[in-house]
């Protein structure tokens, strides 16, 4: 009888203690994924979408925006008005490439800011001081829930167990909705080459990345 009520204990706090482990904040590797964006704009009042892709590795990332007046940064610079535009962040800058902007093949592309002014790429620890909010289904899937805490909450989803990303939620007012099924972690470096028309000494661009201070 002591034996049992002993194991029935254990059991307990087997489960207790499976009850409490959280998951550990995702870090990110190198992948690549489609995403449909939905972004509000408070001049006009109204959310806009566009598609995109988004290209991450540890050093350098490039989110290709199918067209350029539905997000704000590159919206703002007042280029390429309904044609694509790249953000290209590496360790030196980011720029912004809008490779069908212009009357020139080589399209036209700004310096928005540099990495000192906290515009590189992501670091992959970026969400380890996340907080778990639990498992949870998102887009019809069991999705891992994380809040991280900026000026603003940004929410971040990922497939529970694949830790393929599907939602980012920044602050409510800008959210990428992932495709899943075009996830991979097959990146071809060359992804990230600053475009020729980037290089020198380029313009500082207009709008939201003057925020950031005209330093180049
Ligand atoms: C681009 O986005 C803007 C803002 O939402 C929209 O007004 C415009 O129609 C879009 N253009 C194209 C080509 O989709
Ligand atoms: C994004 O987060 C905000 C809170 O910051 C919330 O009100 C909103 O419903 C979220 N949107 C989505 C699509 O999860």
């Amino acid at each position: 009888m002591k034996t049992y009520l002993c194991l029935a204990a254990a059991a307990v706090l087997a489960i207790a203690t499976c009850a409490l482990a959280t998951p550990t904040p995702p870090m990110w590797g190198t992948w690549a994924s489609q995403f449909e964006l939905k972004e509000f704009n408070p001049q006009a009042n109204n959310w806009m979408t566009t598609t995109g892709s988004y290209y991450y590795s540890p050093l350098a990332s490039l989110v290709a925006y199918a067209n350029a007046s539905a997000e704000a940064f590159c919206g703002s610079t007042g280029i390429g008005a309904g044609t694509p535009c790249y953000q290209l962040a590496n360790s030196d800058a980011r720029f912004l490439y809008f490779p069908e902007a212009g009357d020139s093949d080589s399209g036209e592309c700004c310096k928005c800011c540099t990495v000192e002014q906290g515009c590189g790429p992501l670091k992959p620890s970026w969400m380890a001081d996340a907080s778990f909010e639990g498992t949870v289904t998102a887009q019809g899937v069991t999705a891992d829930k994380w809040l991280i805490a900026g000026n603003e909450d940004n929410y971040y989803y990922d497939i529970s167990d694949s830790h393929i990303p599907l939602l980012l939620n920044n602050s409510g007012f800008q959210i990428f909705g992932f495709v899943p099924s075009s996830y991979t972690t097959l990146v071809p470096m060359s992804i990230f080459t600053v475009p020729d028309i980037c290089q020198g000494s380029i313009d500082q661009c207009e709008g939201v990345c003057g925020r950031f201070g005209a330093s180049n």
